[in-house]
Formats: structure tokens, sequence, C-alpha cells
């Protein structure tokens, strides 16, 4: 029986274990898919001693565990994160994932302004996306002004899309973008009040992305609909970026052939 899983610290309350057990019962293929918790000092031991025929990788480890791999795929060496390793290659299915979770909820994002809150590993993912998409600009909003420099300057050395930085007050009071997208985890349980963005200016015009799944629809989605703004909670990424991992390691195009609908209420339920 082929064995799959995810390692991240902490990892206790990762939902991959049900995607993917729902995914192997609907294509009907014998597998178990674990989580293991891996601390930053066990990364290595792991590394060098794991028998699992694939496994995902999440905080704090999509980095760190480039230096482990063989090989990296195109998308994961350009973005530096690692989040899917099948036979000692490192792949990126983040960027995929949100892609695919915009076609899925009807978002276009050709030459719209947009706006990612945050600067790290998740955001570099949806800024590659939103190059490969041809976004018309880019807005970064980040806690830490240094890290929203370095995410404009690594888009700037890849893409001619117009790219700033901005502060959370002026993207209240802008009404320009288009799209804003969550890329930090302000919201996520079990810190369900915060919001990373007031909300004081949102229109119906407006598109509003999280990438958090826990809660399904937090505070921020919440406070936008209630504004009349479109929203996309993160479930639909982490549905694809699993079903994108399973293509990886199955070599199948796994993400045709399952009921979607099915798999998001199976973790519906579990959330
Ligand atoms: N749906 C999916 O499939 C999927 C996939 C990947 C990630 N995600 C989600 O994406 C989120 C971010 O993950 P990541 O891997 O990018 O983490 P990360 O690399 O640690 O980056 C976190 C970002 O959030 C900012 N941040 C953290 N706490 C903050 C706070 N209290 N106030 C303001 N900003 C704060 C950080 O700002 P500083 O630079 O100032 O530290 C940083 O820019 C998580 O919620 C994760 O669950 C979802």
């Amino acid at each position: 029986m082929k064995r799959f899983a995810v390692i991240g610290d902490p990892i206790a309350h990762s939902l991959s274990p049900v995607l993917h057990q729902e995914i192997y019962r609907q294509i009907g293929v014998e597998a178990v898919y674990e989580k293991v918790h891996v601390s930053p000092d066990k990364l290595s031991d792991f590394m060098n001693q794991n028998e699992l025929d694939g496994f995902n990788v999440t905080i704090p480890h999509k980095t760190t565990v480039i230096p482990f791999l063989n090989k990296l795929d195109e998308s994961a060496e350009i973005i530096g994160a690692v989040n899917c390793i099948s036979r000692g290659k490192g792949y990126n299915t983040d960027w995929g994932g949100f892609l695919k979770a915009m076609e899925f909820n009807d978002v276009e994002l050709t030459e719209e302004n947009c706006v990612i809150l945050g600067a790290g590993g998740a955001a570099r993912a949806v800024a590659y996306a939103l190059i490969k998409t041809k976004v018309k600009s880019i807005t970064i909003v980040n806690r830490t002004e240094e890290k929203a420099v370095s995410l404009i300057q690594w888009i700037k050395s890849r893409s001619d899309i117009r790219v700033d930085s901005s502060s959370l007050e002026h993207v209240n009071t802008s009404a320009r973008e288009h799209v804003i997208i969550n890329c930090t985890p302000v919201g996520m349980w079990p810190d369900t009040e915060s919001v990373p963005l007031d909300l004081k200016k949102i229109n119906e015009t407006q598109i509003l992305v999280d990438t958090i799944y826990n809660p399904l629809e937090t505070k921020w989605l919440k406070q936008g609909k209630e504004q009349g703004a479109k929203i996309v909670d993160g479930l639909d990424m982490f549905i694809a970026q699993g079903l994108a991992s399973a293509d990886i390691w199955f070599g199948e195009n796994i993400s045709e052939i399952v009921d979607i609908e099915i798999i998001r209420d199976t973790l519906i339920a579990t959330l």
C-alpha cells in the first residue's frame, strides 16, 4: 500500500489527511495519508530516513526543505518554496491551486488591479500566479516593510507588471483595487475575531479572496459580503493544491475525475 503524508510544525489541525483520503476513496486507490509532526531540528532526520511515496510540506519547512532535494520543478525554483515532494523532487502546487480556485469561482484576473495582503510564502505563490495571468497591477501590503520591498523586487525582476507597496489605510479608502487577496494568517482559527484589513470602503465591484479556510468564512470575508463584495474562501485553493499533489504522485489527471463538491462537503463537515 502506498504511503503519503504532510509534515509541519504544528500539524495537528491539518485537513490534508481528510482531503487525500477522500481523493483515494473516490478514485478507488488503497493508500494512506498521515500527518507527521516534524520540528525544525528534526527535518534533516526526517528527510534522510522517511520511506514515504510522497509528501506535502507546510509551515515552517517550505523553504528549509529545499537543500535536501535533488531537483526542483520550475515554479518551485522561481517561488523558492516547496509544498509537494515526489522522489526527491520538489514542487509548488500552491500557485496553481490559487489559479484553479479563481477559475472555480469565476474570478477573472487578467488586466485587474490586485492587492496582496502579506509578503510570505503564500503571498509569493499568489504573486507568481498573478504574473502568469498578466494582471494590470499588484499592490503589496505587509506589516514588515522590508519583506514587502523584497517581494516587490522579486515581482519586478520577473515581469513588467506595475507593482508597489501601500499602507492598510490607503487600500481602505481608494476602492480602485478590484481583487484583494489575504495571504496572512490573520483571522485564522483560533484568532477568528481579527481581520487583516478594516473594510471601510468596499463595494460590490470588488472581490475579496482569503487563503484561510479555517474558519471557512473569516470575519473579514463576512464583513466584505455584508458590504456587497464577492467573496472567495481558501478551501478551493486548498483542495486544488492537494489534487495537483495527487496528480504528481499518481502520474494521472486525478483533478479531472474527482467530484470536487463532495470533497468540499467532506472537508466542511470536519471544520
Ligand atoms: N488555502 C491554501 O491552500 C493555502 C496555501 C498556503 C498558505 N495558506 C495560508 O496562507 C497564510 C500565510 O501562509 P504563509 O505560508 O505565507 O506564511 P508566512 O510565510 O509565515 O507569511 C505570513 C505573512 O503574514 C504576515 N503576518 C503574520 N501575522 C501577522 C499579523 N498578526 N498581522 C499582520 N501580518 C501578519 C507576515 O508579515 P511579516 O512579514 O510582517 O511577518 C507575512 O507576510 C496562512 O494562513 C496559510 O494557512 C493557504
